[in-house]
């Protein structure tokens, strides 16, 4: 016999709805099951009798949503992931844009990474600017995500051993203090990134960035919220500047004015107006 479903249908399609409508993110009868399984832990958590009751809760208190769209979210990252974005960032977009702004006298890098999740990616971004970056030139991270479970690991930096695979031996010893249960992240490096707060499903006030990454998080999203986020990046963006996006995500079909950057390393976008 068929197990009943945690969700009727037309649970399903209210929670959907208002998933989709605070975070542009797209739950399908396919992905459903993952859906049900992080609902039900919620509740467990929450002490909400049943998905009807639960979604009441959400829907009232703001407070709650917030917790409940975090709890959704699928926060799966590592550092460096994705090492030719990288090497593409040390060796084609670092020198592009220091060219760039040298005779304007402008020596800030700003960078943002949109949907930073626990911290590994802009600390990668960091690591690497700090030692690649041309001599007179600093750097500016803003960080950002809508999950607040994530964001409080981010700015605490600490990261057992099996997470820190993939971080070179030189930067482990550099930028992490190491004790038996793992490696924290130094000061000097943590004070470098802004961490903060933001649902990409809102215009953001942030502006003058030179560099967005925006990994693996559009994936999430359908068409229509994607050309948004997107869009709105375009407007925090300097009129030179670059756009990573995850390494099997794609702006193709889509209506923005950003362009294809195809390098011996990886493909980006640009804006370039
Ligand atoms: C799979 S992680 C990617 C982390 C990192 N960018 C990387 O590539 O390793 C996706 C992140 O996007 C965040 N996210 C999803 N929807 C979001 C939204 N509407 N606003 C802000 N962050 C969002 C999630 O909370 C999650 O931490």
């Amino acid at each position: 016999m068929a197990e009943t479903a945690f969700l009727s249908d037309a649970e399903f399609e209210a929670y959907r709805k208002l998933i989709y409508l605070e975070s542009g993110i797209h739950f399908t009868q396919t992905n459903r099951s993952i859906l049900e399984g992080r609902l039900k832990e919620r509740l467990r958590q929450n002490g909400a009798a049943t998905p009807k009751a639960y979604f009441d809760l959400v829907s009232a208190n703001k407070e709650e949503k917030n917790v409940f769209l975090d709890a959704i979210t699928t926060n799966l990252t590592r550092f460096f992931r994705n090492q030719p974005h990288f090497d593409a960032l040390e060796r084609f977009v670092l020198p592009e844009l220091t060219a760039l702004k040298k005779p304007s006298g402008d020596f800030t890098v700003r960078i943002w990474s949109a949907g930073c999740s626990t911290g590994e990616e802009p600390y990668s971004i960091a690591m690497l600017l700090s030692e690649k970056l041309s001599p007179g030139f600093k750097y500016e991270i803003v960080a950002s995500d809508l999950s607040l479970k994530s964001l409080i690991t981010a700015k605490e930096g600490f990261y057992d051993k099996t997470r820190v695979v993939g971080v070179p031996d030189a930067y482990l010893k550099k930028y992490f203090d190491h004790n038996e249960s793992g490696y924290r992240i130094k000061d000097g490096l943590k004070t470098s990134i802004r961490f903060d707060y933001h649902n990409l499903k809102n215009i953001s006030p942030w502006r003058n960035f030179d560099i967005v990454f925006c990994r693996n998080v559009l994936i999430y999203f359908d068409e229509a919220a994607q050309t948004a986020v997107v869009n709105h990046f375009w407007n925090s963006m300097t009129s030179k500047s670059f756009l990573y996006i995850g390494h099997s995500e794609s702006l193709f079909g889509m209506n923005t004015k950003f362009e294809f950057v195809k390098t011996q390393w990886t493909t980006l976008y640009k804006k370039w107006i």
